[in-house]
């Protein structure tokens, strides 16, 4: 969603907030600008629509000189995308400019009371209603007249606020809203996430709500909501600025379809010890014992990871799993008892709903374990205990290599709370263990084979409709991959358990229909190949994903087949999600979307 940035220093920061801005456009956006103080005044330049409209506005920042202002990526929320609804904004003398990444719920309320008091508004957003606010407050002092607006502001929200009085300041101030700030060689800086910043440093400190940041050339220093002054602790993140690059790739996607087994194999690799998954570090082998139910919470793909986890935890841990969506966890009153365990999936950490669920999770009582792939993020700050995916930073909106970090971690937590709960025999914790760890190898398997994959999405990419079926770990995969179709290339897809389609929606399949028959789980795929002939004799193309060694039964009962290495059941979505992935991919490419940034989506969903 909205990315924003702020500097200050010896350089000119246009540029710099431009740079920023680019190195946040993965978040999703629909307009974007920045606000400079040149020393004497605020110059704003703001423009609908893609970066480069505004680079062009401004001269890629050569036309708005000075060393301080913030800049913004909008995600419209209160007022359609447009140059005026488009950020910063400024208080109606131009004294104040902000930039805002949140929802302020109580706006109306706000705005109300400063028409009243002879203000006159020019956007719908709830944003300008908080610079007018800040310049209403204003007596000489920008730190105090922030302190005391973000009183009566409610909801959620990050904010950069520079004053035109004061030519060295910015202020920061967040509320269930990420914002980050970061020491510079030749000045400071804030942003939403460190992508914004990582050209420049890697020393970063991480704002909690409430706290106010004062963000100047020669240092950063910290208040409570009083004003105190608070220290913070400085941190260095592990992420390159190399890793964000496209690295010659035509699509980040691409990029991280490709990184995805040196990313599992990062992530499992510090939590395998003297050939055992050990995370005894992160989950006490007593409370892993006396676990009574996991429920699992996420949105979108990191959801369908705990849909996969939860057949594998119950499998091989013999723990009852619920899966519950977020955004419907925080409001359907969860049976929770200090021996539930509740694992909030989510790549960014700064989901609303994932970390809102967090929140209740633990005010009821539960433990809270988060696997989260960005450090400091809200969500790994807010949870007991944290697993970290080493996906590194993933910059398309569609996600690939944090889905398989995710994945490859609840199969360690898995095989460690069977350990601890003596459910699975040494054998076969051998051979899941070795298949665990022979993922990144299969996984470059099927990477080179990928010529087959291209082949068929260019055979199918001008279908509008299509189903992906499967049974038991098959059909978990089939979300994800009916998701990821669907994300990228517009095209509209569902999945289903197999066995459940002819109970009403395989009145939608006629001539031609494609269909995704998910067939790798041997146990099942007789009675998925039965579902298979029974669209095919309604006249679908079936096309089959499954392993080498079932291969030639898929192939009796469908038209085209993709295969993927044989392994141990419970890592069979490991190596399928590859082709299904590619496969989205292809089509997409095929039909000329814009993938790394689909219409409409953001990367990081930070309102409810
Ligand atoms: C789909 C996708 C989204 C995210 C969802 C949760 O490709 O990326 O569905 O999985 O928005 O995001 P995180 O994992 O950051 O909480």
């Amino acid at each position: 969603m909205c990315g924003i940035v702020g500097y200050t220093g010896g350089s000119q920061a246009a540029p710099i907030l431009l740079e920023g801005l680019a190195r946040l456009e993965y978040r999703g956006y629909d307009s974007a600008g920045i606000a400079i103080n040149n020393g004497e005044k605020i110059d704003v330049v703001k423009a609908m629509g893609r970066l480069a409209v505004l680079c062009d506005k401004c001269g890629n920042g050569r036309d708005v000189p000075g060393n301080i202002g913030i800049g913004h990526t909008r995600w419209a929320t209160h007022g359609r995308p447009s140059d005026v609804n488009s950020h910063p904004h400024v208080s109606e003398n131009g004294r104040i400019a902000i930039v805002h990444n949140g929802i302020i719920e109580n706006y109306a309320q706000l705005k109300e009371m400063l028409i009243n008091r002879g203000r006159v508004f020019k956007s719908e957003t709830d944003t300008e209603v908080a610079a007018q606010l800040i310049d209403y407050y204003y007596n000489g002092n920008i730190l105090e007249a922030v302190a005391r607006a973000v009183r009566e502001l409610e909801g959620s929200y990050a904010l950069g606020i520079i004053c035109a009085d004061e030519p060295d300041t910015i202020v920061g101030v967040k509320s269930h809203a990420p914002l980050i700030v970061a020491y510079g060689e030749d000045g400071n800086f804030f942003a939403s996430d460190v992508m914004a910043v990582l050209n420049y440093t890697k020393t970063v400190s991480y704002l909690d709500d409430d706290e106010i940041a004062v963000v100047r050339s020669d240092g950063i220093k910290f208040y409570s909501p009083f004003l105190d002054e608070i220290k913070k602790e400085k941190y260095v993140v592990d992420w390159d600025i190399k890793a964000a690059d496209k690295c010659g790739y035509e699509h980040y996607m691409f990029k991280e379809i490709m990184e995805q087994p040196e990313a599992v194999r990062r992530t499992i690799e510090p939590y395998i010890r003297d050939g055992r998954a050990d995370l005894s570090d992160v989950l006490d082998r007593e409370y892993i014992k006396n676990v009574s139910r996991i429920f699992i919470v996420a949105c979108g793909s990191s959801y369908h990871v705990g849909v996969i986890a939860k057949y594998n935890i119950e499998k091989l841990a013999r723990i009852p799993v619920e899966v519950v969506l977020a955004s419907e966890f925080r409001y359907c009153d969860p049976i929770i008892d200090k021996n539930t365990l509740v694992i909030c999936i989510s790549q960014s950490g700064e989901t609303a709903d994932t970390l809102e669920a967090q929140n209740e999770a633990k005010r009821l009582g539960a433990v809270t374990l988060a696997i989260v792939n960005v450090e400091g993020s809200a969500i790994a700050k807010g949870a007991d205990k944290v697993i970290y995916t080493k996906a590194g930073p993933e910059i398309a909106v569609a996600t690939t290599k944090a889905y398989s970090t995710q994945l490859a971690v609840t199969v360690l937590i898995a095989l460690y709370a069977a350990e601890c709960r003596n459910s699975l025999s040494e054998d076969e914790y051998g051979i899941i263990l070795k298949e665990l760890l022979a993922v990144p190898e299969k996984m470059m398997k099927i990477l080179n084979d990928k010529a087959n994959i291209q082949y068929l999405a260019y055979q199918h990419f001008n279908n509008e409709d299509l189903f992906f079926i499967g049974r038991n770990i098959d059909y978990a995969l089939s979300l994800e991959g009916s998701l990821k179709l669907k994300e990228i290339s517009y095209i509209h897809s569902e999945a289903y358990a197999a066995g459940e389609l002819k109970h009403g929606t395989i009145s939608l399949v006629v001539d031609d229909t494609l269909v995704i028959a998910v067939a790798s789980y041997g146990r099942l795929v007789d009675k998925t190949l039965s579902n298979a002939l029974e669209v095919k004799a309604r006249g679908a193309r079936v096309m089959g994903i499954t392993t080498e060694s079932l291969k030639e039964k898929v192939a009796k009962a469908t038209d085209e087949i993709i295969t993927i290495p044989d392994t141990h059941e419970v890592l069979l979505p490991s190596l399928a999600v590859l082709p299904l992935q590619l496969f989205a991919y292809y089509v997409a490419l095929y039909r000329g979307c814009d993938i790394d940034k689909p219409r409409n989506l953001a990367k990081s969903v930070t309102v409810e």
